[in-house]
This record gives structure tokens, C-alpha cells and sequence, in this order.
């Protein structure tokens, strides 16, 4: 793991969109994205650029089960809002949060992925170290799944909804399995709230307790985090 520690997060999320438009230059076509707030700077950067995203693909990491692509708390809504409407991109994949049949809709983002491998997959990280909706517990080596939300994750979320009876209780996430098949892997955190999970996920062992540690076995995954994120690193 190659850690990168920034004064600030506007310092780690320039050095993000500059890791990104290399990329885009050494030949990436797909891109894996997150939502949440962490990446919402990178994004700025990426809309303000005159980068050309109309021949690049996209897939998001996840999706709350329940959530039309209207509803403003969706996170195909979010996307739209802040990358896709103002950068088209070639196409945009997002796990389909109306799917009832979680079977189907599992299979199907599955398929997506495999016709679609990742060149750079970017991740943010849970106050408990999940990566994507992968949460404590979840198999190393998993595709995408329906997953029920840790209340830790629900009260982390709380704040984008009006109220935490809001917040849906299930998503479909990307595995971890397959976030690991990604070419590479940029990981970004910010704030004191993520400095126990960094700490796990960069110095402890590889443990489904914490799933962001799994990316100790990638060859390839940057980790581009401020002061405050890696206070607790040795
Ligand atoms: C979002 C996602 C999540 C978030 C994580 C951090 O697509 O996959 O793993 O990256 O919950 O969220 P923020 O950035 O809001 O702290």
C-alpha cells in the first residue's frame, strides 16, 4: 500500500484528480467510483477540468435497495448531480436500487462488472472500515450482494437523510472480491472520524472484521488521506 498524508483534504483531492487524469492518459477506460461526501471535491475537479470523459465508462460501487434514480438521496442521484450531468461520460453503470429480485439484480451488476473491468477503482472507507457496502463480516472473495446496513453505516448516513427512519436498511454493493479484480485501487479518507478504521486497514491484519484490509493483498492500491485520517498510524 502505497499511504499518502496531506495537510488538508483539498491538497489530497487535487493529488487525486492529478492520479486520475494520469491514469486516463496511461490508457484507463473504466472507472470505478463512490459516492458519499469524500469524493465530492475529486469530482469538482474532475467537472472544472477539461478532461473529455465521453469515452470512458463507469461503475459505481452501490446502491440503496429501494431508492428511484430521482430520489435525491439515491446515489445515481448523486452522481448525476455531481459527475455525470455536467462531464458525460460513454456509459454509467449503477446497481439498480428498484430491483426486488436481488438475485436477478446481483447477477446482472455482476455481469456489468465482467464486461467492464475496472482499470481504477476509487474507494472511500467506513468509520468501521467498509469499503463500498461491504461491512464487517463480508467474504474477502464476494461478488456483488444484497447487504443489510450496520447501524454504524445508518448513523453515518443519517445526516444526508431528514431523518434516520429514512435512511434505507439495504443496499446492493459491489464485492470485494471484485474490487480486488481492479487494475488499480485509490482509497481516500479524510477527517479524525476515519483514523481507527486507517489505522486497521493500513497496519493490522488482513481481517473480514475489517474489510478495507483485504487491500493489503492488492499490488497496486494508493491511499491518498489527510493529517487527521492518519493521526493513529505509527
Ligand atoms: C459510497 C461507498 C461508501 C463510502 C463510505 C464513506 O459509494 O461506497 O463506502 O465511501 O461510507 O462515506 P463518506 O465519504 O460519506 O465518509
Amino acid at each position: 500500500m502505497d499511504v499518502k498524508v496531506f495537510d488538508n483534504k483539498d491538497q489530497a483531492s487535487e493529488a487525486a484528480f492529478e492520479f486520475i487524469k494520469a491514469g486516463l492518459a496511461n490508457g484507463a477506460t473504466t472507472l470505478g467510483l463512490a459516492t458519499g461526501s469524500t469524493p465530492i471535491p475529486l469530482y469538482k475537479h474532475m467537472t472544472d477540468s477539461d478532461l473529455d470523459f465521453s469515452n470512458i465508462t463507469s461503475v459505481n460501487l452501490d446502491e440503496y435497495v429501494g431508492l428511484a434514480p430521482t430520489n435525491d438521496q439515491s446515489y445515481r442521484y448523486f452522481m448525476n448531480e455531481h459527475l455525470f450531468n455536467l462531464k458525460p461520460f460513454k456509459e454509467t453503470f449503477v446497481p439498480d436500487g428498484l430491483n426486488k429480485d436481488a438475485e436477478a439484480e446481483t447477477k446482472r451488476y455482476d455481469q456489468v462488472i465482467a464486461d467492464h473491468p475496472i482499470d481504477i477503482q476509487l474507494l472511500g472507507l467506513g468509520q468501521n472500515g467498509h469499503i463500498g457496502f461491504n461491512e464487517p463480516g463480508s467474504d474477502f472473495n464476494g461478488g456483488t450482494q444484497k447487504v443489510h446496513l450496520t447501524q454504524s453505516t445508518i448513523d453515518a448516513n443519517a445526516r444526508f437523510f431528514e431523518k434516520e427512519a429514512d435512511v434505507p436498511t439495504y443496499a446492493y454493493s459491489m464485492g470485494i472480491g471484485s474490487i480486488m479484480k481492479s487494475k488499480k485501487i485509490l482509497l481516500l479518507a479524510f477527517g479524525e472520524n476515519k483514523a481507527d478504521a486507517i489505522q486497521k486497514m493500513v497496519e493490522g491484519k488482513p481481517t473480514e472484521d475489517v474489510p478495507a484490509s483485504a487491500l493489503q493483498n492488492h499490488a497496486d492500491v494508493t491511499i491518498m488521506i489527510d493529517k487527521a485520517a492518519a493521526s493513529k498510524l505509527s
